[in-house]
């Protein structure tokens, strides 16, 4: 695996190939990135991979400076995965001079549910990703990236841009792996004490009740819904979670499901803070 630093020795290491297959990441890398990588393998003629912990994407009182930076590790498991160019920029390098200029993602899909409780998060992750993808992609008439599913709106955010910005990347969706208990993997599962760990997975049995409760309101679903998505918080903070939303939405736009939209495919999405740690995760209804 060839490790770059900067963006002129990526785009020189990455010249002779047509279609890269571009797993972005932050590090503290686990098996969840490992299947991405994975998956990026079938869809190029290079896999790439990126370390960048992006300060654009944290709010002032979040975990920036924490958050896990676990170098040797994530090249291992890059290596061992098979990805074949690793771009670890340092801040310098992405942002030689402070990035003014910014993505302003679809506030329709950005402002709600992590964007209501991270604003600024997907302005902070739109900005990144388009500026890796300038970085990876170039002028190329073709590319693919992958996204992990478990952070479900991104990876809607990230499409939309894509989309309305006519960019020629195809963006592939990996599915969530999960521990034997059902835990969905994350960087952030590291925080966890290990009472905290045990109780961790019920973030994702509440999103599989509250999904199963979902599709047995059937037609009736939008007026249950508030009561549906009430019970799940009061259930998981009567746990001792602060839950910041358990919802029902449409896999679509992300909005709440209207009476009449019974063929409307549905994902239940939560996020909520255990001890110190925030963790999110979603079940799409099928
Ligand atoms: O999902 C992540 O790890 C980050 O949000 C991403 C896409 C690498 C942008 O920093």
């Amino acid at each position: 695996m060839k490790i770059v630093h900067t963006i002129d020795a990526l785009r020189q290491t990455l010249a002779p190939f047509r279609q890269p297959a571009f797993v972005p990441t932050m590090g503290n890398l686990h098996d969840g990135h490992m299947a991405l990588v994975t998956q990026a393998r079938a869809l190029g003629d290079v896999t790439v991979a990126s370390i960048f912990v992006n300060r654009l994407q944290f709010l002032p009182h979040e975990d920036f400076d924490t958050y896990p930076r676990t170098w040797q590790s994530d090249c291992d498991q890059l290596q061992a995965a098979g990805c074949q160019v690793l771009f670890a920029p340092d801040e310098k390098a992405l942002y030689p001079e402070p990035q003014t200029c910014r993505i302003q993602p679809d506030p329709a899909l950005a402002d709600l549910l992590e964007g209501q409780f991270r604003p600024g998060f997907f302005v902070g992750v739109s900005t990144v990703v388009m500026k890796l993808f300038q970085c990876v992609f170039g002028t190329r008439p073709g590319g693919v990236a992958v996204f992990g599913k478990k952070d479900y709106q991104q990876l809607m955010v990230i499409r939309h841009m894509v989309r309305q910005f006519a960019l020629p990347i195809d963006i592939v969706a990996g599915e969530t792996r999960r521990a034997a208990d059902g835990l969905a993997l994350s960087s952030r599962n590291g925080y966890l004490s290990p009472t905290e760990r045990q109780e961790a997975v019920q973030l994702s049995r509440a999103l599989r009740q509250l999904a199963q409760a979902a599709q047995a309101a059937g037609a009736d679903l939008a007026a249950q819904r508030p009561a549906l998505e009430a019970q799940a918080v009061a259930q998981l903070g009567a746990r001792g979670w602060k839950p910041d939303y358990l919802t029902v939405r449409r896999q679509t736009d992300l909005q709440p499901p209207q009476a009449g939209d019974t063929a409307v495919p549905l994902v239940a999405l939560g996020a909520a803070r255990l001890g110190a740690t925030r963790l999110i995760d979603n079940f799409e209804l099928p």
